[in-house]
């Protein structure tokens, strides 16, 4: 049942810059003009300003800056059948939570968006930065009937997708660094997170967890983030409508599961993962269970698995660790 916010929104939306009348919105909804108003004053309280004018209606002047669910939902361009959208204010991890819900048996698939985390994590338990309400902290739900050794192969193809999508929508040139990092100019803008239950050698559920740093300005990184991190604001320039983004990368996660789950991500993997791979023929440090080992990217194994041609010319093969680009001789 789409919310009455829902409704107006994608009328405004979709007849920008023209002007909707309030009657016409009553109609489609089937309320009174008293109840659009109202709806309108709701709206507002939550950011939106409105021009309205008696003769001609309602047009949307400006948006919120930070998530709204309405918004999410009214310029989603794909939704299957039973997609469940969550926007918080605040929660620990977007990844428990989903994981909460998952239990709790909550249809898949869903996503649960949070404006903050209190307690957003990365790989290795370290802390995923989540104090500020201009980036997006998100996860989604599935529960795909696949073997868990194809876990390591969702990821790569989920980062692929978020890369096309970040390249389509902001006109700049995102790289991935196996297994998860999503980089703009040797700096990270993006993590993900997959974290699944398993039963009996079938995965029972599955959490995709994206943190993407969206419009924090520059200068407010703490720490050592302000080294290695950066928003993509802050590539273009400009900031991003946060709302339009969340749509069109929930749009894109969905599509891509769908062919993950059909198998069609074999046709266009290997292609994609080219154009995005910051690694290949590049030398590494890959630091995995305290051991470093050096040598140069080959590519990837069926697995997801990094190839490596070590100093000594021989062939190795990681399914996890940490990798630094070294500098080249
Ligand atoms: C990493 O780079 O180590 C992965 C970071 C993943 C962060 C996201 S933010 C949304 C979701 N909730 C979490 O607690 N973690 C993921």
């Amino acid at each position: 049942m789409l919310s009455a916010e829902h409704v107006i929104l994608r009328e405004l939306l979709a007849h920008e810059p023209e002007w909707v009348s309030g009657p016409a919105m009553a109609a489609k909804l089937g309320v009174s003009r008293v109840a659009i108003w109202q709806c309108m004053e709701k709206l507002r309280a939550a950011g939106f300003t409105f021009e309205a004018q008696r003769a001609r209606g309602y047009r949307l002047a400006k948006r919120p800056g930070t998530l709204h669910a309405a918004l999410i939902e009214a310029q989603l361009k794909v939704r299957p059948r039973h997609f469940s959208l969550v926007v918080l204010d605040q929660i620990d991890s977007t990844n428990d939570e989903t994981a909460r819900q998952l239990g709790a048996g909550r249809p898949t698939p869903f996503a649960v968006l949070s404006r903050r985390q209190t307690n957003g994590r990365g790989r290795f338990g370290r802390t995923w930065q989540s104090d500020s309400t201009d980036n997006l902290y998100a996860s989604f739900a599935f529960r795909p009937r696949v073997r868990p050794d194809r876990m390591q192969t969702f990821t790569l193809w989920m980062g692929v997708n978020v890369c096309e999508l970040l390249a389509n929508f902001t006109g700049l040139s995102p790289g991935i660094k196996w297994p998860n990092d999503i980089l703009f100019n040797g700096r990270k803008a993006g993590g993900m997170l997959t974290e699944a239950r398993v039963d009996a050698d079938q995965i029972r559920d599955l959490v995709f967890g994206l943190g993407l740093n969206v419009n924090q300005p520059a200068g407010t990184w703490p720490g050592d983030l302000a080294r290695r991190a950066v928003s993509l604001a802050e590539v273009t320039g400009a900031p991003l409508d946060l709302n339009r983004l969340a749509a069109a990368l929930i749009g894109r996660v969905l599509l891509a599961y769908q062919k993950f789950s059909e198998g069609e991500h074999l046709a266009t993997f290997a292609d994609l993962w080219h154009r995005y791979d910051l690694l290949r023929n590049k030398p590494i440090a890959l630091l995995e269970g305290g051991r470093r080992h050096h040598g140069i990217v080959t590519g990837l194994d069926d697995e997801g698995a990094l190839l490596l041609r070590d100093d000594h010319g021989q062939a190795q093969r990681f399914r996890a660790g940490e990798v630094t680009l070294e500098k080249s001789s």
